[in-house]
């Protein structure tokens, strides 16, 4: 069967609007236009009209979801092979179904020769301006076949002038560094096949016109937490084609007779208003994947870096008193807890609490804590074990190996492979009997090692392992979330590297990276807020010089740092002075009064942290609270130096007529929006945390 080809279907976004066609062949989808309401009237932005010497007709065309046939020279998002080798699949369109609403759009094709159906999903969810894609296959043939390649979309979007590409790069401890690149013609590419997003890369990547930075901005971030990539291709037509989906790290899946196969979300976001802008955009996408879990997170305090492996039950309460009388809400004993586990090599897979370490038993010491008036989160790292434990002794064969082969140790443990129903009903089991065995809040789960090995001992391949992995892993946080909807989950994988749209959907808060080092810590967290909101931002005040950093900061400039999301202490607070744990009990204090704001406002990065300015706007939802915290990013007063000299910081999104008092000063909007609101630093005032309240 095929259906009228021509029609074009439009889905509204709050302010946005994404329209697509089936041109008169019907042999794909193309974009019209991506952008503000009316942006679909009149002339294709992207369109291609004319002839095309030496390609294809779909090499210039900007479709939606490509195959090899559409495209088979400038990348297609879909390459499927027959067993006996053969590729090219070109589809058919047969059907489409578009809500009343305008916010669910599915686009039928099949292929005539292999009987492969196609089905392109999108979704805009109500009151935001992203588009969610995604594409689910159906073999309804008779033979079996090979997806070689399994993209879950391109985005289109016009660049006359060139593309500006804003990209986040980094390793451990230095996650999240936004970098910009100017793609002139050919092909820009960033992912992962580490059997995880990763530390390298982030699933992200936004695209602007180099002529107008400040101007419209296009987001793209993929759902999945595998491995992955993403590719921005820039014609000779001006027009950039961003491909996104999964790597096929364990090569090529199958697709039996009969099977389905649907591929990862990936997400177009669309701003009139740069990155910042752009930020906000995900923001909201980000609240809405919550739903009624984005509720004020809990002051925490994590005692990793204060007591590393010593972990034992005298020590932890000296610090759960001290945190205690700070105002933490939530205290979380890190690694170090169960058997065997005195340091990294050995102990993870027996999730049992060491008795030498809480003689009177876990229970007592749990309750000893909550006494205290704190809730108690945990550690977890259950998808990976040590050869020293009694787990690996009993089930070696559920490590991913290769038969044969030596396995790789990182950080002196192994990976087990999530993908065996055995497996993930252990790991099911034992987090969920953890959190029914004992009083537990909060759960710090983490990951700190890529898979090594594309297989599984006596495995016939090819498998997906990745796939296996990831919807096992997902299924788990899901149950977990279900039957346990009052324990907040923060995901951690050594820091920031399991951090897509599909764990922001799962998880409460991330880690984004263990280098808590000021300095190092704000650009980390400019990235991370570029692409993620605060109510994810996990962020620890550690001891300063710290591990990471040895530039001095104050302690009044870690707390404004770690309040820009969710505010936590790591440091040794037993070795702090009466002075500084009555000014952190002030911080932390001020965070609760402004941590709604910091939750569910509206963001506005200002600056950044290479430059003179820069500081983190939230405006509250009724407009009445604007809360700015700002970091001094140059160097401190001292011997040779000149005194710091005062910045003013523009404010954005405030009502120009309005009046706004920081409670000395009174200041008009447009004042706040044009001269900016005036800040000094020296060396013992670098941050702020202003408040202004609206008059
Ligand atoms: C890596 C995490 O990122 C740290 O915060 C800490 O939990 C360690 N693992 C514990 O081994």
């Amino acid at each position: 069967m095929t259906a009228a080809t021509g029609q074009r279907w439009t889905l509204r976004g709050a302010h946005t609007e994404y329209t697509v066609t089936v041109p008169a062949h019907g042999r794909w989808l193309e974009l019209v236009a991506w952008g503000p309401h009316g942006v679909s009237d009149g002339p294709s932005p992207v369109a291609y009209d004319g002839p095309v010497p030496f390609l294809t007709a779909g090499d210039a065309a900007p479709i939606e979801y490509a195959t090899d046939a559409d495209r088979p020279f400038t990348g297609a998002d879909l390459v499927i092979e027959t067993v006996d080798g053969k590729r090219r699949v070109g589809f058919v369109h047969t059907d489409a179904r578009i809500d009343a609403y305008q916010r669910e759009l599915a686009v039928d094709f099949v292929d005539p020769v292999t009987r492969l159906r196609a089905t392109v999903h999108y979704r805009v969810p109500e009151g935001t301006d992203v588009v969610q894609r995604w594409v689910e296959l159906s073999n309804d043939g008779t033979d079996e076949l090979r997806v070689v390649r399994a993209g879950s979309g391109g985005f289109c979007v016009p660049t006359p002038h060139g593309a500006l590409l804003s990209h986040q790069w980094g390793q451990w401890s230095q996650e999240f560094q936004l970098s910009h690149v100017e793609l002139g013609h050919g092909t820009f590419g960033i992912g992962s096949s580490q059997g995880v997003p990763g530390h390298l890369h982030v699933p992200w990547l936004a695209v602007r016109d180099t002529a107008g930075p400040a101007g419209p901005a296009w987001g793209i971030a993929l759902a999945w937490t595998g491995s992955w990539e993403i590719r921005a291709e820039r014609d000779t037509g001006g027009l950039t084609r961003v491909r996104a989906g999964r790597q096929l790290v364990d090569g090529p899946l199958e697709l039996a007779a009969g099977e389905r196969l649907s591929l990862p979300v990936v997400t177009g976001a669309y701003s009139p208003d740069g990155l910042d802008g752009l930020a906000r955009v995900w923001h909201t996408h980000q609240r809405l994947l919550a739903g009624d879990r984005l509720t004020d997170r809990p002051v925490l305090y994590n005692s990793w870096e204060a007591t590393y492996f010593a972990v034992e039950a005298q020590s932890q309460l000296a610090l759960a008193r001290i945190a205690a009388e700070l105002g933490v809400e939530t205290f979380v004993v890190d690694d170090g807890w169960f058997v065997g586990r005195n340091d990294d090599t050995a102990g993870l897979g027996d999730w049992t609490p060491d008795p030498a370490k809480f003689p009177a038993g876990f229970d007592t010491f749990i309750a000893e804590v909550r006494a205290l008036g704190l809730n108690f989160g945990l550690w977890v790292e259950p998808e990976c074990v040590n050869p020293k434990s009694t787990l690996y002794a009993e089930h070696p064969d559920w490590v991913y190996a290769v038969d044969g082969r030596p396995l790789t140790p990182v950080r002196n443990q192994y990976l087990l492979d999530l993908g065996r129903p055995e497996v993930a009903e252990f790991v099911h089991s034992t987090v969920d009997g953890l959190l029914r065995r004992y009083d537990i809040d909060y759960l710090k789960w983490d990951f700190n090692r890529p898979r090594t090995e594309p297989g599984r001992p006596g495995g016939v391949g090819p498998l997906d392992l990745d796939g296996a992995h990831v919807a096992n892993l997902h299924r788990i946080f899901e149950r977990l979330r279900r039957d346990h909807p009052d324990v907040l989950i923060e995901a951690c994988a050594g820091g920031g590297g399991r951090t897509d749209l599909a764990m922001a959907a799962r998880a409460d808060v991330f880690w984004p990276s263990d280098n808590t080092g000021p300095l190092d810590r704000l650009a980390i967290q400019y990235g991370f807020l570029h692409a993620n909101a605060p109510h994810l931002l996990s962020s620890w005040v550690t001891d300063a010089p710290g591990l990471f950093d040895p530039r001095p900061r104050t302690l009044g400039f870690r707390f404004v740092l770690a309040m820009a999301g969710v505010l936590g202490i790591g440091a040794d607070i037993r070795a702090w002075t009466p002075a500084e744990r009555a000014e952190a009990a002030g911080w932390i204090a001020r965070y609760k009064e402004i941590r709604e704001i910091v939750t569910r406002g509206e963001v506005h990065l200002i600056g950044g942290p290479d430059q003179a300015r820069c500081a983190v706007q939230y405006t509250a939802p009724d407009q009445r609270r604007v809360v700015v915290l700002a970091w001094h990013t140059g160097r401190l007063d001292g011997a040779g130096l000149l005194p710091s000299r005062p910045v003013r910081l523009p404010l954005r999104g405030l009502d120009p007529a309005a009046r706004y008092s920081d409670g000395e000063r009174h200041y008009s909007g447009s004042h706040l929006g044009g001269v900016g609101l005036p800040v000094q630093w020296s060396a013992t005032h670098d941050a702020d945390l202003i408040v202004l309240t609206r008059d």
